[in-house]
């Protein structure tokens, strides 16, 4: 085996403007080779990078850094790789606690080998029985997410009206919002939520919401923003929770939408907050407690959209931004 290989390297062109395109990024093999043994006394890992996560933050972290383009990671850096979550191999570590052959998933650059400071990577354990992949979305921060989310922001109750399966679990009634007929038909059929509508298609959105769900909705999980929060507000019942995860068709508007029925807040007495799932970082091993079980029985489906090869790394982040995954959008870069 040689003792250094070439690193290729996803890289950021320059800050992007509006909404990412492919060309905004490039496929370089890097001009220093990785040499495939850390220095004694270095305490980093060496890893090969399996899969990565692709995100929409990560169109954020594209953008020149700005107060309005607030966010809890720094951007990246046009000439640099952009990063993200990963499930990687260890190839050589100088910490004890990760060892040749171990697998970690955690924070890596978008390339085929990287050095990293472990903390902040998590072992995986190769004992539960699921695919490596699974950690860099169900079983990573995308399932943290839905977890903290529901369990700690919505405060749900049985009965309520929400989006997600782990809400069907709980007993609620669940409707969803999707943007093409194919996932409109796997939220029915597959993950089998109570309802759900194209949001494409739907010409008056408060009137969609109210067809679906005449009763009214108890909690909301925002994921969108914009005209879908503003239709949600006018169909949110009294004591509402709405959890703010994410607000992706805000993200690359060069002027964000405003929300015109906010005060509904004020007189339906609608708690909304925002969060992130990597405060709740402490409650992971309670997560995979709680959703291990759910995945062994098959009561919880996970559907993966994976594009394999790191050239392919950029349309799939891309494709992300613009709907084009059906599932969770896993980039595979190299086999087990
Ligand atoms: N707070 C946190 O800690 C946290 C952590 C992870 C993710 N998030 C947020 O959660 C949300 C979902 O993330 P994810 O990782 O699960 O991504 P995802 O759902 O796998 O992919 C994003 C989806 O968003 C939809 N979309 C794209 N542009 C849109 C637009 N302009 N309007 C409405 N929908 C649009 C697309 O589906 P359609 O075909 O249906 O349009 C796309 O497939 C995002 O807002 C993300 O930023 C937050």
């Amino acid at each position: 085996m040689e003792n250094t290989v070439r690193n290729k390297q996803v890289i950021l062109r320059d800050y992007v403007k509006g909404y990412p395109k492919e060309s905004d990024l490039m496929i370089i093999t890097a001009s220093d080779r990785v040499e495939l043994k850390v220095k004694p006394g270095s305490m980093v890992v060496l890893v090969k990078n399996l899969y990565f996560s692709c995100d929409p933050y990560m169109g954020i972290l594209m953008k020149e850094p700005n107060p309005s383009t607030f966010t809890l990671l720094d951007a990246f850096v046009p000439g640099k790789p952009i990063s993200g979550f990963g499930v990687s191999e260890v190839i050589d570590s100088d910490d004890p606690a990760f060892a040749k052959g171990d697998f970690v998933w955690g924070m890596v650059d978008w390339e085929k080998y990287s050095t990293i400071n472990p903390i902040g990577s998590f072992k995986i354990d190769i004992n539960i029985n699921v695919p490596l992949s699974y950690y860099t979305g169900m079983l990573g921060m995308t399932g943290l997410t839905a977890y903290a989310g529901f369990f700690e922001i919505c405060s749900p109750k049985k009965g309520e009206t929400l989006v997600g399966q782990f809400a069907k679990l709980m007993g609620c009634y669940v409707v969803g919002s999707a943007g093409c007929k194919q996932k409109v038909d796997l939220l029915v059929n597959k993950f089998g939520f109570d309802g759900a509508f194209n949001y494409k298609e739907e010409p008056d959105l408060d009137a969609s919401l109210r067809r679906c769900l005449p009763q009214g909705i108890d909690i909301y999980f925002e994921n969108v923003g914009g005209k879908i929060l503003d239709s949600v507000l006018m169909n949110m019942k009294s004591y509402g929770r709405i959890a703010v995860c994410g607000m992706i068709s805000q993200y690359h508007l060069e002027t964000k939408e405003g929300i015109q029925n906010l005060p509904l807040v004020i007189y339906k007495k609608i708690r909304m907050q925002g969060f992130v799932a990597l405060d709740f970082i402490d409650k992971f091993p309670n997560f995979l407690e709680f959703v291990l079980p759910y995945i062994k029985e098959r009561k919880l489906i996970y559907v993966e959209d994976i594009v394999e090869g790191i050239e392919n790394g950029p349309a799939a982040l891309v494709g992300l931004v613009h709907g084009q995954n059906v599932g969770k959008q896993v980039l595979k870069i190299a086999r087990e």
